[in-house]
């Protein structure tokens, strides 16, 4: 039995709208409108309302399911009425990368090479997993892509065109932003996961120049321009630009798909690896070493709990909270593929710590590596998620038929998927791992006491290997990004 790292997603109860609070309208996209909202425990979660109409959103459900990764907005909890559609996510701090792009050729602050650099690291790191898991985004442009102004943190939204090519060689479907397109796909000869790196080409001429590669007065300019490759790089700008940069933009604006790099191999670009004082905020190694000690005490033996604590921390986690820890993460994932190898823990293990052992414990779905939300349930401090009160509302969302208890029936609907069982009497076992009575359901006092259970055996851990200096994470203190010291100007991009 194992528990998957991929978004646990409560898509049952269609009580939504009495348990969010509507804040602000913050999007308006071609499906739906995007709201900011309010869960019960006060913590801020975004939702998308999408009109039914000629519409699923199967897919952008089923794909977003085994996404787990920190530059991908994560999803929570849909539900369905007659009309609607409702998704609830993560809010992600910060402005669409499309707004930003314009702020800066409006008030003359362009991008430097390095900050170009450090944003589109992460666009080809969520890419790079994304793919790695056979989905393709197909729909990859600054509007879908989320940019945080205040530390650079890019998330890719708007995953509703995307697609799992698991047994397809080659799609048709002429399908995304003609702009953005490549050109594979406007041939409809037949395109796959490269398709995807044609768009971050595109998004890497307009951050680099603030121009756009294949500009036309209307689609059928573009797309004969597109087809054509008929790019150039001759404005003066891309004289201040470094030959590595050119060198990888000319790999990804490549027509042959073939010839065209793969995410992974962007990543391992030349460009790419490049040393910068653009970065992540500084930690000290004193600090991630202690960091690392707390997540070497978890230790949770019961499928259930584990599977609660992600439900914990996509109801509980507050943004502040969210953000230390994916700063830790992604200083830890060195290779930036979004997630972490046992070579890229070791490197803060301190002596005596068995790792394998470690890695045992954290990596739940049994992959060999730490995907993200595996490390947030090891890392978070579950005393601060995992209140009484927090867990009745956990409970409550989980009793579907709100009898008070929660049936086996109940805990296969909602684990599906996420807990992986080898046969069907190990549902069966699960439930047994919590009812403590034997009267074949899962009370609500039984419920709290096994969570308990495991957050003491945690403090009781914890007590023995930390030390005092530091008790919870600290605050940051320095903060690391060198700001616009490049010469060049961005010039108007035209408008769409
Ligand atoms: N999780 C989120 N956090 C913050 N803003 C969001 C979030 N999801 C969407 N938005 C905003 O709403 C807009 C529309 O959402 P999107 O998912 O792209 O819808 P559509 O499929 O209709 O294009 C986005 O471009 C973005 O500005
Ligand atoms: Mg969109």
């Amino acid at each position: 039995m194992i528990v998957n790292s991929g978004n646990l997603i409560v898509n049952i109860r269609n009580d939504i709208m009495s348990r969010y609070e509507k804040i602000s309208q913050i999007g308006q996209g071609t499906f739906g409108k995007v709201y900011k909202v309010k869960n019960q425990a006060n913590e801020l979660r975004a939702l998308k309302i999408i009109a039914k109409k000629n519409f699923t959103i199967q897919n952008e459900i089923e794909n977003m399911k085994k996404l787990d990764h920190p530059n991908i907005m994560a999803v929570y909890e849909i539900a369905q009425d007659e009309q609607f559609y409702y998704i609830i996510s993560q809010l992600c701090d910060g402005i669409e990368l499309f707004e930003e792009i314009h702020r800066r050729i409006k008030s003359n602050k362009p991008f430097s090479e390095e900050e170009v650099r450090f944003i589109f690291k992460q666009i080809l790191s969520g890419i790079a997993y994304a793919h790695d898991k056979n989905i393709i985004h197909r729909d990859i442009k600054p509007e879908n892509i989320l940019i945080d102004p205040t530390d650079k943190h890019i998330k890719i939204i708007d995953w509703g065109l995307s697609k799992d090519i698991t047994n397809i060689d080659f799609i048709q479907q002429k399908i995304g932003t003609i702009d953005y397109a490549a050109p594979e796909v406007l041939l409809e000869k037949g395109y796959d996961k490269k398709c995807d790196l044609w768009s971050c080409g595109v998004i890497l001429y307009i951050l680099l120049s603030g121009e756009t590669p294949f500009p036309g007065q209307n689609t059928d300019e573009i797309e004969k321009r597109i087809i054509s490759q008929r790019f150039n790089m001759k404005q003066k700008i891309w004289k201040t630009i470094s030959k590595e940069a050119k060198n990888l933009l000319k790999n990804l604006l490549q027509q042959n798909p073939s010839k065209r790099l793969s995410a992974l191999q962007a990543l391992e670009s030349e460009w790419i690896q490049r040393k910068s004082d653009v970065g992540l905020q500084e930690i000290s190694f004193q600090e991630m070493t202690f960091r690392i000690q707390h997540i070497s005490n978890f230790r949770c033996e019961s499928k259930l709990v584990q599977a609660t604590l992600h439900l914990m921390i996509q109801q509980n986690l507050s943004q502040e909270q969210y953000k230390q820890l994916r700063i830790t993460f992604q200083k830890l994932d060195k290779n930036g593929d979004g997630k972490l190898s046992m070579e890229e823990l070791k490197e803060y293990c301190q002596n005596g710590m068995d790792i394998m052992d470690l890695f045992s414990r954290i990596d739940t779905d049994k992959n060999g590596f730490i995907e993200f939300t595996e490390f947030l349930t090891a890392a978070v401090d579950m005393k601060k998620l995992a209140s009484a009160d927090q867990l009745k509302q956990a409970f409550q969302l989980l009793d579907l038929n709100g009898d008070g208890y929660l049936e086996i029936e109940e805990i296969k609907k909602i684990f599906n998927g996420k807990i992986q069982v080898q046969e069907e009497q190990q549902w069966d076992q699960l439930l047994l791992e919590m009812d403590e009575n034997g009267d074949g359901k899962i009370s609500l006092k039984e419920y709290q006491e096994a969570i308990a259970k495991f957050i003491d055996s945690q403090k009781n851990s914890s007590d023995i290997h930390s030390s005092n200096r530091f008790q919870e994470f600290e605050p940051y203190i320095s903060k690391k990004v060198k700001v616009n010291e490049s010469p060049y100007k961005l010039r108007n991009r035209q408008q769409k």
